[in-house]
């Protein structure tokens, strides 16, 4: 079975004072190290010393595809690791428009990532004009076809993929629970064709509006195993209720 998990991802939000505040409220039932947060890199080491009484594990939004030496800017793998960090989203849909992130590039994080031992959460998805024109699940499964070229894998603990329609990021439309289901379920039979009996096992996140109010139903789809969310994880009481959900 995949585990299941919920990630915040805090994008280049929360000042210190409010990350304070969240940590002092946040109350998680049941956690079985499966709630993550990704703040902003430079808040790193605040949130993890913060995070640890709560069990909370803490990790980067993106991560270096090189080793070391003159990149400026860069976020190195070992590095995190050194201070103690899980794992990094990687080829986040904003990193992807912004800031020109292709997938030959994603896939060399991805490859660093998972040399070093952190877990990238892959993060792939289309947008409203592909979604219209019917190139949904080509768009989703070449995104992670070429993310994860030659990508083996010792143990489904070591990926994570998020599914996040672009349409429903930050925006209030959520995919209904049908719609992300149906795209869940062509990364799953993708995963098994990549990975055998381990891509049964890989954690399928949804993300995109995900919110107190609509997570179960999400969370009730066969091949949904959790969520990576945004805006609804800046506030301790909604991430509290996201997790307790999980
Ligand atoms: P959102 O963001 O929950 O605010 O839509 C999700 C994400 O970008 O990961």
């Amino acid at each position: 079975m995949p585990k299941n998990y919920m990630i915040g991802n805090w994008k280049m939000n929360q000042s210190l004072t409010e990350i304070e505040t969240f940590f002092k409220n946040v109350k998680l039932e049941d956690n079985q190290n499966n709630f993550w947060i990704a703040p902003q890199t430079l808040h790193y080491s605040k949130c993890a010393e913060l995070a640890g009484p709560t069990g909370v594990l803490v990790g980067t939004q993106n991560i270096s595809d090189q080793e070391q030496g003159a990149f400026t800017g860069e976020i190195s793998a070992d590095s995190l690791m050194e201070m103690g960090g899980h794992f990094c989203l990687i080829g986040h849909s904003e990193r992807r428009s912004l800031y020109g992130e292709t997938d030959e590039f994603i896939n060399r994080k991805v490859a660093k990532a998972i040399e070093k031992g952190l877990v990238p959460v892959l993060c792939v998805g289309e947008t409203l004009a592909e979604r219209e024109a019917n190139n949904t699940l080509s768009v989703v499964l070449g995104q992670l076809k070429s993310g994860l070229k030659d990508i083996s894998l010792n143990n489904e603990a070591e990926l994570i993929i998020a599914y996040e329609p672009v349409w429903a990021i930050g925006t209030g439309k959520t995919a209904s629970p049908e719609q992300a289901e149906e795209v869940h379920a062509a990364i799953r039979v993708l995963l098994e064709e990549l990975y055998g009996e381990t891509g049964k096992d890989i954690s399928l996140l949804y993300g995109g509006s995900v919110k107190p109010s609509n997570v179960k139903e999400l969370l009730g789809q066969t091949n949904i195993n959790g969520g990576l969310v945004g805006g609804a994880s800046l506030k301790a009481e909604d991430f509290s209720a996201l997790c307790s959900a999980c």
